[in-house]
């Protein structure tokens, strides 16, 4: 049951990159039980159309699945025409796809680097601005990029990543300050691990999970409904003044760190 109204986002278009698996099917998922019609997008129309199909039978709300590649604006371009033929508008942009695998800086080939930051940075950017061009200026809305809190310190084995969130919350902050005047509220959520998705079975396979859990604060890793519940949040009218941030929603495991291994999680 959740604590949200759940007609908290009726009339609302949610377009959400990454939408169909994982964090953001999640949160796709939360957006259209509180009233949302959405659009998701990956690279993959197969993974988005049985997606769709499963999000709109669980919430009862409309779901359409668009291909794109996020590091091809023209695509962009078309799956938000596609969004704004269907449903007459986009008052919420999702950016949540992403690529990531564990690697040392040392064995990244220049093309490694570059493929991660395009897709997290560089396809960030250029989702927010097709989404102003297109809708947003004239129209307001909310947009809500997925970070990392890689970054905050550093993280061996993820200098691309941790570059390229880095890149996302400067993204964030700045676009937050020229737009805020039309209406457009900007935020970011920075989730720690979250159990069962692709992130973790890449970056903490095996034993690793343990040493992980271990460095988490409350004992655990995230649901994708915990976080799914921060991105409602920022959606509604209860985040109004919150503008340019980034939550972190990661039961204090950047706090932690290695410290809390000490005390053997
Ligand atoms: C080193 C690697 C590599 C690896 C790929 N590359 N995997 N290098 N270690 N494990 C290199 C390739 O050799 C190539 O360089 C370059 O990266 C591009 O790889 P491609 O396979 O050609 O790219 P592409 O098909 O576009 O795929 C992008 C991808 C892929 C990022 C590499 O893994 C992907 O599509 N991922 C999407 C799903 C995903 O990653 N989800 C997890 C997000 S989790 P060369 O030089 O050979 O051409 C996340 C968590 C953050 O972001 C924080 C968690 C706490
Ligand atoms: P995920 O399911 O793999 O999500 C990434 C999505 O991005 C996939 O749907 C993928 O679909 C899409 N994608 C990748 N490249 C794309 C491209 N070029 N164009 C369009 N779409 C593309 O992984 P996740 O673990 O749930 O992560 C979701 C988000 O949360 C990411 O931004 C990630 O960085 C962030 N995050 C995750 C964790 C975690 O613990 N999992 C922690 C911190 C932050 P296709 O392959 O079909 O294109």
């Amino acid at each position: 049951m959740s604590v949200f109204r759940e007609d908290v986002l009726e009339g609302k278009v949610a377009f959400v990159t990454g939408g169909g698996s994982g964090i953001c099917k999640g949160i796709t998922k939360a957006l259209m039980a509180h009233g949302a019609k959405a659009v998701i997008t990956s690279r993959k129309q197969e993974r988005l159309d049985a997606a769709a199909k499963e999000l709109a039978e669980a919430t009862e709300s409309e779901c359409l699945g668009v291909a794109c590649d996020v590091r091809q604006p023209e695509t962009v371009e078309a799956a938000l025409d596609r969004a704004l033929e269907r449903f007459g508008g986009v008052d919420v942009v999702v950016n949540g796809a992403a690529g990531n695998f564990l690697a040392p800086a040392a064995q990244l080939s220049y093309n490694a680097f570059r493929t991660v930051l395009e897709i997290d940075s560089i396809g960030t950017y250029t989702v927010c601005r097709a989404a102003f061009d297109k809708h947003l200026k004239a129209n307001g809305g909310t947009i809500l990029n997925i970070s990392a809190t890689l970054h905050y310190g550093a993280t061996p084995l993820q200098t691309h990543a941790a570059a390229a969130k880095a890149a996302v919350d400067a993204v964030t902050r700045s676009l937050a300050v020229e737009w805020g005047r039309l209406g457009i509220r900007v935020n970011g959520i920075a989730p720690g691990p979250i159990d069962g998705t692709e992130g973790i079975s890449r970056l903490a396979p095996g034993k690793a999970r343990d040493a992980m859990i271990a460095a988490i604060p409350i004992g655990r890793m995230g649901e994708i409904e915990e976080i799914a519940n921060v991105a409602l949040f920022l959606c509604t009218d209860a985040a109004s003044l919150i503008h340019g941030e980034t939550i972190v929603a990661d039961g204090g495991h950047w706090l932690g760190g290695p410290a809390m291994q000490l005390l053997g999680g």
